[in-house]
């Protein structure tokens, strides 16, 4: 399938994990996809792995928790690309903050939220207006099961963060529907990300990994994969007539009519 061909697709903090996967299947399928990270060994291995697409993926040093970097990089991409097609809110997680809630401190707090929506506040906010222009856009956010339905392994800041995601999702589709715009959110179950393998292994017994795996009708963990698959899917311009939506993608783990 070429279903990105002239497309331009923004994923952000994707050099390594989830948005990586995400950026390489856009690209696999005609996109030119530009990766922002601040990880400069990530992004050194990112470079190698993107070479195999013969030039489709552009990565870029870019710290996502200063706001000047984030409007001069759309900027800069505005004038090298004269567009953006689509806009993959990848940045967050956890940032190994404590699960449980009264561990939290205000600080906890205050990081994730950063991290989890004002990162994706910031860069959509900057990218609006040139989709407006075009009349036409695709917005994904990286939601997360976390956030519809709570987590077994991370703390009620970043379920929080993600639930304000998944809003903040309506409304931008109600807003900007009008101009060719959708935006949708994904929510995934655990993905084996090297990240979360290692949260996993320390909140979780060998026992109890097995048994909530026992318990997902599919019977296995998700991957980067199955993700990035839902994601172009809903960044595609044949998911048009759907917007404010959160797809799950958790294997049954958890699930709502
Ligand atoms: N992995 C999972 O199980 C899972 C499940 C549900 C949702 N999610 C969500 O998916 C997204 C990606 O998760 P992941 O596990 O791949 O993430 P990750 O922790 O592996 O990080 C991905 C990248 O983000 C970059 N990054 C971090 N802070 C940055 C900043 N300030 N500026 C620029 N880059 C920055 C890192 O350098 C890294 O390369 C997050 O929003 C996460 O909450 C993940």
């Amino acid at each position: 399938m070429r279903r990105f061909d002239q497309r331009v697709a923004l994923v952000t903090a994707a050099a390594s994990g989830l948005g990586k996967g995400v950026a390489l299947r856009l690209a696999a399928e005609g996109a030119h996809s530009i990766i922002w990270d601040r990880d400069e060994a990530a992004i050194g291995a990112a470079r190698d792995e993107a070479r195999a697409l013969g030039g489709r993926i552009e990565i870029h040093a870019v710290d996502m928790m200063d706001r000047a970097q984030i409007e001069a990089a759309v900027a800069a991409l505005v004038e090298r690309h004269g567009r953006i097609d689509v806009l993959v809110n990848n940045i967050g997680g956890s940032l190994h903050t404590p699960f449980h809630l009264l561990e939290l401190s205000d600080g906890d707090w205050e990081r994730v939220m950063a991290v989890n929506v004002m990162a994706c506040v910031r860069v959509t906010r900057a990218v609006l207006p040139h989709m407006q222009r075009a009349g036409y856009g695709r917005i994904v956010n990286m939601g997360s099961k976390a956030g519809r339905y709570g987590s077994l392994f991370t703390g009620a800041n970043y379920v929080a963060a993600k639930g304000a995601m998944q809003a903040f999702t309506l409304q931008i589709a109600h807003e900007f529907g009008p101009f060719g715009i959708t935006c949708n959110t994904v929510a995934p179950g655990a993905i084996l990300t090297p990240r979360v393998e290692r949260l996993l292994n320390e909140r979780q017994s060998p026992a109890e990994r097995a048994r909530i795996v026992a318990s997902i009708p599919v019977r296995r963990q998700g991957t980067v994969d199955d993700v990035a698959a839902a994601i172009a899917y809903l960044a595609s311009e044949e998911a048009g007539f759907v917007t404010g939506a959160t797809l799950d993608v958790n294997g049954g783990q958890a699930m709502s009519i």
